[in-house]
């Protein structure tokens, strides 16, 4: 598996002590860390059980202090215990991602987050809404299907 431009752009943008890697598949955050890096521990975090083999293939003992591996669904973590960066990325293939509408409320980072999305979902349909809470304005963006 290779590590793309869009992975390293990832790891770039990542910033922090850790980086947390929910759906990893491949885990090649972690990989490129053990050359970069970056990041003092890398949590690769996948509910697959196959996902996660796949690191454990690529290298034989894994250094607990650099890569923690953990099985479990993203929404079920501990998220007191999560710092750093979390990368959450790729986690839908693009037929599904082209099927399905997406909507989107991005709490914080809004022009950073518009910025990034054109990766992932065609900006053409995109839909911005507003909505008052606690006296604040929060957007949120759909994308509808387009097939
Ligand atoms: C398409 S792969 C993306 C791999 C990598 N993040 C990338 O960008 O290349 C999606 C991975 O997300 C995992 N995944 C999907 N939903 C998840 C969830 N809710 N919690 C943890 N892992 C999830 C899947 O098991 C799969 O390994």
């Amino acid at each position: 598996m290779k590590t793309t431009k869009r992975l390293i752009q990832i790891y770039t943008l990542a910033q922090g002590d850790a980086l947390w890697d929910i759906g990893c598949d491949h885990s090649l955050l972690a990989l490129m860390n053990l050359r970069e890096k970056k990041f003092s521990k890398v949590y690769c975090v996948d509910r697959s059980k196959s996902s996660l083999e796949k690191i454990n293939q690529k290298i034989r003992v894994i250094d607990p202090l650099r890569i923690e591996v953990i099985q479990s669904d993203g929404c079920l973590l501990n998220w007191e215990d999560v710092s750093g960066t979390v990368v959450i990325a790729g986690s839908c293939p693009e037929k599904y991602r082209k099927r399905l509408t997406w909507v989107l409320n991005p709490f914080t980072s809004v022009d950073k987050f518009l910025k990034e999305i054109v990766q992932f979902l065609p900006e053409t349909v995109m839909e911005r809404y507003e909505t008052k809470e606690n006296g604040r304005v929060r957007q949120i963006f759909k994308y509808p299907a387009t097939e």
